[in-house]
């Protein structure tokens, strides 16, 4: 279908995404599932970074490792959600920079409104995990993605949990070169812009806010 977007079929993470969708789930597990999905998303968008040998020394003799080789991680949050994504990522690759950027989706327009940005220093020489459950109309990821290329970093690859076919379309034809990670690819998004079947408002969900 797209050659830069990946929906992984895992069944860990098709069983943990079953439950985060059930209405009566609690905002405790909500919050536990989103972080767990992120580990087991992580582990799959790590598959290609690169590696280099290095010289270690066992008990028993020297040999030849292998380790990630230059800076590790950048991990963007678009706020709020994207923040009950970044543990589970920080738990696999704990040194990673993390950066912020705030964002949030006018309820008339559907169009993001920015209300803060923070990214680490060298985010020029490290690989970019952007990380947002909803990929909805596209627009929230494709502003963050534009404003963390001015930064130019060596890569960047967009993880969310569910994603709409129209956030797809929007956000693969902004960002062709950036790869897409998701869990699930729902049907199509309601009046109101959001994802329908979906999970519901995953920041109030999170939060507990509503
Ligand atoms: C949600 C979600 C995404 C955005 C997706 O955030 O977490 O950031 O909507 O929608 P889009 O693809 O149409 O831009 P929201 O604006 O509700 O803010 P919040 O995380 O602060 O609740
Ligand atoms: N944002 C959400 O949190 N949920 C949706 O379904 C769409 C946008």
């Amino acid at each position: 279908m797209y050659n830069n977007v990946t929906i992984f079929d895992h069944p860990l993470i098709q069983h943990k995404l079953s439950i985060l969708r059930d209405k009566r789930t609690s905002s405790k597990d909500f919050r536990a599932l989103v972080s767990e999905i992120a580990t087991l998303m992580c582990y799959e968008a790590t598959r290609d970074l690169p590696l280099e040998e290095i010289e270690i020394e066992t008990p028993i003799c020297k040999m030849t490792g292998k380790h990630i080789s230059g800076k590790k991680l950048a991990v963007v949050p678009i706020l709020r959600a994207g923040l009950g994504m970044v543990d589970g990522i920080t738990n696999l690759v704990p040194s990673s920079r993390i950066g912020h950027i705030g964002l949030y989706r006018d309820e008339e327009t559907l169009k993001p409104v920015e209300y803060y940005c923070k990214l680490p220093k060298d985010i020029g020489e490290r690989d970019v995990f952007v990380v947002d459950p909803m990929l909805a109309t596209g627009g929230s990821a494709i502003d963050a993605v534009s404003q963390i290329k001015l930064r130019g970093p060596r890569t960047i690859r967009f993880l969310c949990i569910i994603a709409a076919p129209e956030g797809i379309e929007a956000f693969t034809k902004a960002h062709p070169d950036v790869h897409v990670y998701c869990a699930a690819l729902d049907e199509r998004l309601n009046e109101r812009g959001y994802i329908v079947p979906g999970l519901g408002d995953a920041g109030d969900r999170i939060f507990g806010t509503k």
